[in-house]
């Protein structure tokens, strides 16, 4: 039995033990310090309701989240978020991380933003493909964009129109 929610200041632990999971894997970010439970429940507080963030759980657990945070501060953009979505390692696979982006883009679109951005590893071909089939567009590739473990790496730019700019 799968459900998704807007994540409360208790999912933190287990949005902490998940993001850790895909920072260690080092095919999802740039990230290389692990997150504390404190880290997560201070961003979560920060975005407030403004910038949402959504967890799956099954089975009484919480297995994935995905969340949108500000992409810039001026006015123009104040309907563009970025987002991440994470699934824990054991339930890749298994439609978490789709169910975890659909929700995000509802909670989104009920909150007026009007677009999805992020940034992919093209080696990360799960991402890639769970993006592709829930409606982003690849943008382009920015080359070089960080080093992560002290290697260059380039970054692909994904979007996707919700809301009233998708109509
Ligand atoms: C990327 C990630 C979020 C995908 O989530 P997931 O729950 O494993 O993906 P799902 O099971 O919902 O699959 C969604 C679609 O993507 C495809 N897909 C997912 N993983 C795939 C893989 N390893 N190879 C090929 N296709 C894959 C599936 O075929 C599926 O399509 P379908 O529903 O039509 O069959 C997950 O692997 C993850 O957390 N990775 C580590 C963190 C990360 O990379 N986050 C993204 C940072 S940009």
């Amino acid at each position: 039995m799968t459900r998704t929610r807007v994540a409360t200041g208790e999912d933190a632990g287990a949005i902490a033990r998940i993001y850790n999971e895909g920072i260690a894997d080092r095919l999802a970010t740039f990230e290389t310090e692990p997150r504390t439970t404190d880290d997560i429940a201070r961003g979560l507080r920060e975005r407030g309701p403004r910038w949402p963030t959504v967890v799956v759980e099954r089975d009484g657990g919480v297995i994935a989240w995905a969340s949108a945070s500000e992409y810039r501060t001026r006015a123009c953009y104040s309907g563009v978020a970025e987002f991440s979505v994470y699934v824990a390692r054991d339930a890749r696979g298994t439609g978490a991380g789709r169910e975890a982006m659909e929700a995000l883009v509802r909670e989104c679109e009920s909150r007026g933003i009007w677009k999805l951005l992020s940034r992919v590893f093209p080696e990360n071909e799960p991402s890639r493909k769970l993006l592709a089939k829930v409606g982003f567009r690849e943008v382009g590739t920015y080359r070089r964009h960080g080093k992560l473990d002290g290697t260059w790496r380039d970054t692909v730019i994904v979007e996707r129109l919700i809301g009233e700019a998708a109509r």
